[in-house]
């Protein structure tokens, strides 16, 4: 082609771009701010801040896309613990089906399980009491447990079909409940087509999944990530409808799917029969249903505690949008809330009632690493979405979270109903943290956990306000 021919193709497309996508276009394609090493609300990232190293010494536990609270219950239906389920494909540059390319998909990815240290007793409890509990810890936990804690550690795909490729990307847990076995699905990024894996992941042998089944449907088109609505059902994103996986054109298609931010994603709610139910064997999906058509790169997907809202990002508009849901039918209704934030935001999770949200402020760069140029810097942003405050209600929707280094307000305005805060901020570089995918809150220690897409090493984990290091 001519090279006026070219010039003149890539302004009508980044003229469409910055139509159809403008604000994206601004903050996560044009820009590259000044963001720090490291930024971690309510805490200083030297001190507060390290990566999680594998136990094992392979260096496998990287490139991590998502991560999820596992949630364990005492008899009494307490929340006792929150171990942290990890996905990473040490693999990535040579097998992304959303990012390409396309070339190995042979060695396999993982999930790791992080043990936090359990505090034995709080402020508040009398030393007797204190005592009592401490005995009853030390008792109660198996040695292996307690040598588990503080530790990530790789779990052992136990039955997994030989053969079978394993390129995991969401994941979602459901809770362990007075000790009981959590079903465990996860999105796989197969080499012929992805499918969503079952596993059963048991406290009393927290160092291996064991393998249930393979579900494959005509709809899981381009799964990414998974939202459970009981141990048997989950929604499940769809990211692209015109997918990598298709021959010649699908080097250029969905890339144009998603600059456009053609709204072909969409989300499907599944209910399957249980594994030990008479139906498993012939037909383990009961049901399929369109929860929702028509999102642009519909990404990550999160159920708030209360079950009654779901949140849902388009990664190519830069928004999160918010559904009512019917608790009895899993419908969800038209959007209530949409809310923009300054970058391409990829998982989604609550923490209580407010969503903390990861992304990526500079999409050139995400694309460079995946094309493995390995001296591209590509930054990191977590952020929370919660209501304002009454002085942020008084400071107007130009002024909130001016404590980041580079504050949201600097690049949007907010809502009505919400402010976005920052929670962490890096430019990438060696000793900060790269390509933030997922972030994640514990609603009860504060602590922050970060996976990044091509983060080389680990996960970081932030104890605001707490020297870790
Ligand atoms: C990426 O580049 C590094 C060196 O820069 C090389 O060692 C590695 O094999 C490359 N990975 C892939 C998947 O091409
Ligand atoms: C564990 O117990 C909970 C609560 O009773 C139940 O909903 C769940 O199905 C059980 N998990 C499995 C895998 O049986």
């Amino acid at each position: 082609m001519p090279s006026t021919r070219v010039l003149a193709y890539t302004a009508l497309v980044l003229s469409v771009i910055a139509y159809r996508s403008g604000t994206v276009f601004k903050t996560s394609i044009i820009d590259k701010s000044a963001f720090p090493t490291g930024y971690v609300h309510g805490g200083d990232y030297s001190t507060d801040c390290k990566t999680l190293q594998d136990s094992d010494g392979s260096n496998d536990l990287k490139f991590c896309e998502d991560a999820t609270f596992w949630e364990l219950h005492n008899v009494a239906g307490k929340l006792e613990e929150r171990r942290l389920l990890i996905t990473c494909d040490p693999n990535r540059k040579s097998w992304n089906t959303v990012m390409g390319p396309l070339r190995d998909p042979a060695p396999l990815g993982a999930l790791w399980l992080y043990t936090p240290h359990v505090p034995v007793a709080s402020a508040i409890e009398t030393p007797i009491k204190k005592a009592a509990n401490l005995l009853k810890n030390i008792r109660g936990k198996k040695e292996a447990e307690r040598a588990a804690e503080g530790k990530v550690q790789r779990l052992t795909l136990k039955d997994y079909p030989e053969g079978h490729d394993f390129h995991p990307l969401g994941v979602e847990v459901y809770p362990s409940f007075s000790g009981n076995a959590s079903n465990v699905y996860v999105v796989n990024h197969a080499r012929h087509r992805t499918t969503i894996e079952q596993f059963l992941l048991s406290p009393s042998e927290p160092t291996t999944v064991k393998y249930i089944r393979t579900l494959t449907s005509p709809y899981f088109i381009a799964p990414n990530a998974l939202a459970l609505t009981s141990p048997d059902s989950f929604y499940v994103t769809n990211d692209h409808l015109i997918t990598r996986r298709l021959p010649v054109v699908g080097k250029i298609l969905p890339l144009l799917e998603s600059v456009f931010a053609i709204p072909f994603g969409f989300v499907s709610h599944v209910t399957l029969a249980p594994p030990s139910s008479p139906e498993a064997e012939a037909t383990p999906i009961l049901e399929h249903t369109f929860s929702k058509f028509f999102t642009p790169f519909a990404n990550g997907i999160a159920i708030s505690p209360s079950g009654t809202k779901v949140a849902i990002v388009s990664t190519s508009l830069g928004q999160v949008h918010l559904y009512n849901r019917d608790l009895k039918t899993n419908a969800l209704s038209t959007v209530t809330d949409t809310i923009q934030v300054p970058f391409c935001p990829d998982n989604i999770r609550y923490s209580g009632e407010e969503i903390i949200l990861a992304g990526h402020p500079h999409f050139p760069s995400l694309v460079q690493l995946a094309a493995n140029k390995t001296e591209a810097l590509s930054p990191s942003w977590v952020v929370k979405i919660r209501p304002p405050t009454d002085e942020e209600k008084e400071a107007g929707l130009e002024k909130f979270d001016l404590l980041a280094p580079i504050s949201v307000s600097s690049k949007i305005a907010r809502g009505n109903k919400w402010t976005v805060e920052t929670l962490f901020q890096s430019d990438g570089a060696p000793e900060g943290f790269e390509t933030s995918s997922t972030g994640l809150q514990d609603p009860k220690t504060g602590d922050i956990y970060v996976t990044g897409l091509y983060a080389e090493h680990g996960v970081l984990v932030c104890k605001p306000g707490k020297t870790t290091v």
